[in-house]
This record gives structure tokens, C-alpha cells and sequence, in this order.
């Protein structure tokens, strides 16, 4: 009861600073908290455009709202976050955009990666990393390899990636064992194909998040984006700040989950969540335990500001 009060008291304090148009500084102390947030970050060109500037300058400044929004989630305790950075259409820009784009993921790997490792955060890239160039690809390995034991955040970034050529990899890899005799075709379950996609081990995304006034998924995470809660913001990317971020995690805060679940359950039922409910709560129940580390944990509790140097992260 006195938990409810105090959940309820925080809501309120946070709806209240909203309405007042302030920026609040940190909701932290909301619930419920999405572990996993994923992100399709759109608006540079336009905001670029808006501005008199360059398409790649527009890119670049979007670099900054990535690092802004690292610092933002590690500051809320979030524990995975998936941004969508360049997905399998992209290859179709103009040649100079994707030239830019490929220099600015490289100077990301090449100058970052310390950065990341500094802070905790454990970097995994999702997509088809075969079409890129020897350097991003050797970039991008010491990368994974240098960050794979860190709890503190998982930074998915997709690149090269597809919602439908995650599916079809996982379907091809899953055949193949199938044919091996490692796996029988009706030993395929939920969760089998899970662990055969390009987010294995990771629970779904809890919020996506989509930047500039969009309302579509553009192929991003189409199997993990099943039962996520969407939020649309009008804002473009690169000026997607910690009020943007912070008005998305009240929203998903007010937000009523119910898996497919009824809400209006007959009360002999009520004690009997359904088993899809009850499988994705504590699938993220395990990754939690699996990722709060003691450090963590004290951290959070006496803490919630950034480490020190997360802003160029
Ligand atoms: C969408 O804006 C953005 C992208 C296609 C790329 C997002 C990239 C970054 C934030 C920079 C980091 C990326 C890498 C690869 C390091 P848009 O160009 O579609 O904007 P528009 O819809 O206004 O034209």
C-alpha cells in the first residue's frame, strides 16, 4: 500500500512538472521502467534541411543526440537499448550520403569504443555486417570483443540490418540444424527461433521509440517488436533531448500492458495471469538478475547520475 502511495505520488509530481512545460530533470524513481528501449532515429536530412545545412550534417549532429541519449539511459537504469542506425534500405541514398554515413560509423567505432568500454556499456551490432568494408568489419569486431563482459548498458546498433532478413537468417540457420539432425522440426518453439535471432538472449523491447513524425517500423525488430509500446514524436532526431526522452518514459509509465491479456478478467481469474504474460515477465526478471551487478545495484540505489565522462560516450 505505502509502495502504491509513493508510486502514485511520483506520478503525479512528474505529470505535474510536464504540465508546467519544465523540463523534468529525472524520473527515475517511476514505475513501471521499460528495460528495453529501441529506437528508429529519422529526421536528420529534415532537421539538415530546416537549418541550411548539409543532409551529412545533419547526420553528424544526430551522432550527438545518440551520445545524449546513452548518458539519458544509463541515467534511468535502462538496460538495453537498440538503436536502428542504418538499415538494409539505406544502401540506396546517394552515393556521397552512405560515403558519409560509413565514415561516421567508423570514426564511431575507431574513437568510441574506449569510450564505451569506460562506462560499462557493452556494444553488439545487428545486421549483415558482410557488406561492409574490411576496416568497419575489423572495427567493429574488436569493438563486440572489447565490451562483451560489460552490465552496465547493452547498446545494440543496427546496422546493415533488416526486421525481414533477421527472420530469414534465423529460418536459414534453423534449417540447417534441422537437416544436421542438432534440432527436430517440431522441437521449433518460440523461443527456440529467438535464439536464433540477431537479439538472442535479450528480451524484447519493451518501447519503441520513433523520431520526426513517422508513424511506421520501416523493418526495424519485426519479430522482437510484437507486444512493445509505441511512441511517436514529432521531434527530429538530432533535437530529440533528455525532456523528449523523458516525456516517452512518463508516457510508457501510463501505459497499460496486458500481452494480449484481458483487463476485465472475471475476478476467480485474476490470480491466473496468462502464460504469455507470465513467460515475458520473467524473462525479464532472469535478464535483470543476470545484469544487476552489486556495484550496480548499490549505485542505483544512492545514485542515479551518469558516471562521470558518459557524456562522450
Ligand atoms: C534518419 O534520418 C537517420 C538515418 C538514416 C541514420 C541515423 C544515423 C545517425 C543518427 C548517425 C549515426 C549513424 C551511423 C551509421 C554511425 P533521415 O536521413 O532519414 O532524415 P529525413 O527523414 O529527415 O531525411
Amino acid at each position: 500500500m505505502v509502495a502504491k502511495l509513493k508510486l502514485w505520488s511520483a506520478k503525479l509530481r512528474a505529470l505535474t512538472i510536464l504540465s508546467r512545460q519544465q523540463a523534468p530533470t529525472s524520473i527515475a524513481d517511476l514505475s513501471p521502467k521499460p528495460h528495453h528501449i529501441a529506437v528508429i532515429m529519422d529526421g536528420n536530412g529534415r532537421w539538415a534541411n530546416s537549418k541550411g545545412l548539409t543532409r551529412v550534417a545533419g547526420h553528424k549532429r544526430g551522432v550527438d543526440a545518440v551520445k545524449n541519449l546513452i548518458k539519458n539511459c544509463i541515467k534511468n537504469d535502462i538496460k538495453v537499448l537498440s538503436l536502428f542506425a542504418f538499415s538494409s534500405e539505406n544502401w540506396g541514398r546517394p552515393e556521397s550520403e552512405v560515403q558519409a554515413l560509413m565514415e561516421l560509423l567508423t570514426n564511431a567505432l575507431d574513437t568510441q569504443t574506449k569510450k564505451l568500454d569506460e562506462n560499462g556499456i557493452q556494444l553488439r551490432l545487428l545486421g549483415d555486417l558482410s557488406r561492409f568494408n574490411k576496416k568497419i568489419q575489423e572495427l567493429a569486431s574488436k569493438a563486440q570483443t572489447a565490451t562483451q563482459d560489460n552490465q552496465s548498458l547493452i547498446l545494440n546498433v543496427a546496422i546493415n540490418y533488416g526486421g525481414r532478413w533477421d527472420i530469414l537468417q534465423a529460418t536459414k540457420a534453423i534449417s540447417a540444424k534441422v537437416v544436421s539432425g542438432e534440432i527436430a522440426a517440431d522441437q521449433i518453439d518460440e523461443a527456440v527461433f529467438e535464439q536464433h535471432l540477431a537479439t538472442a538472449d535479450i528480451p524484447d523491447p519493451d518501447l519503441l521509440i520513433r523520431t520526426s513524425g513517422e508513424y511506421r517500423v520501416s523493418n526495424f525488430l519485426l519479430w522482437q517488436t510484437a507486444y512493445s509500446e509505441f511512441y511517436f514524436s514529432d521531434v527530429l532526431w538530432p533535437d530529440f533531448d533528455e525532456q523528449a526522452f523523458n516525456q516517452a518514459l512518463l508516457t510508457y509509465t501510463n501505459r497499460d500492458r496486458r500481452f494480449g491479456g484481458a483487463k476485465d478478467k472475471p475476478s476467480a481469474a485474476k490470480v491466473q495471469e496468462s502464460d504469455e504474460q507470465h513467460s515475458r515477465q520473467y524473462a525479464h526478471d532472469e535478464f535483470d538478475e543476470k545484469h544487476s551487478s552489486p556495484d550496480r545495484i548499490a549505485e542505483s540505489q544512492t545514485d542515479s547520475a551518469p558516471k562521470e565522462g558518459v557524456k562522450h560516450a
